[in-house]
């Protein structure tokens, strides 16, 4: 979600002001998401890296996921969108852990659609973290090494059981992958708009999948569209 300090910027705002018109982003395409029936969303809310930004930052960050929850939580249980989250939990305030828990959990059943946030996220943590599980496992006897295949590291990935996601959208025209879902990107289409986080809305969110829809999927295969 790129772009909510240069959106503030060019308004003469502080960089919390970007983030909570982010926010209001979130809710935008939320909508969207159910309209077009796409299952899965995942939003990449605050990576490993971003810990190193301003105290005043990362507490105003932390604050407006709270009040997201706060005020947001009921409609989201309402309009049947399951809570998740990937990355490292531990290291969220105790607040912030406590309120997605019981989000987490009250949204666990009786859903339709998935909303994933990536939080104190990292994909080189989370393939090495694999790693370490698998090595575990092989260390106390329970897995063959050489049984160890792709769908072993996929299995042992944070949250085994979503699909892989076959459209990336990445805003504010950054042409990085910034260490998000490094393995599950692996076929996945990339879309990047000059568009601003805060001003992506439900318009900018259908012409992306216009576009994807648009694309010839191939796998390595032959065109098949
Ligand atoms: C990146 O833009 C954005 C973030 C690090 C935070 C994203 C968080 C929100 C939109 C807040 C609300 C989230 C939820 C799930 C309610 P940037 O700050 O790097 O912008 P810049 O590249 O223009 O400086």
């Amino acid at each position: 979600m790129d772009g909510n300090g240069r959106w503030a910027q060019q308004r003469g705002l502080s960089r919390l002001k970007g983030h909570e018109q982010g926010a209001e982003s979130v809710r935008a395409v939320l909508r969207a998401v159910r309209q077009a029936g796409v299952r899965y969303l995942t939003l990449y809310a605050f990576s490993t890296e971003n810990w190193i930004r301003p105290k005043d930052e990362v507490e105003g960050l932390m604050n407006l996921l709270s009040i997201f929850i706060d005020r947001h939580g009921k409609e989201l249980l309402e309009n049947k969108i399951r809570l998740r989250v990937m990355g490292q939990f531990d290291r969220l305030p105790r607040t912030v852990q406590k309120k997605l828990a019981q989000l987490m959990e009250k949204s666990a059943e009786n859903y339709e659609y998935t909303l994933i946030l990536a939080l104190s996220y990292g994909s080189r943590l989370e393939i090495a973290d694999a790693a370490k599980a698998i090595a575990r496992k092989t260390a106390r006897g329970e897995l063959d090494p050489e049984t160890v295949t792709e769908e072993t590291v996929a299995n042992h990935l944070y949250l085994p059981d979503v699909p892989d996601p076959e459209l990336m959208i990445r805003t504010s025209g950054e042409l990085r992958l910034s260490n998000f879902l490094l393995w599950q990107l692996s076929y996945a289409e990339l879309y990047v708009t000059d568009v601003f986080w805060p001003d992506f809305r439900e318009k900018e969110f259908f012409q992306a999948l216009e576009v994807f829809g648009r694309r010839g999927r191939r796998y390595g295969g032959v065109v098949t569209k």
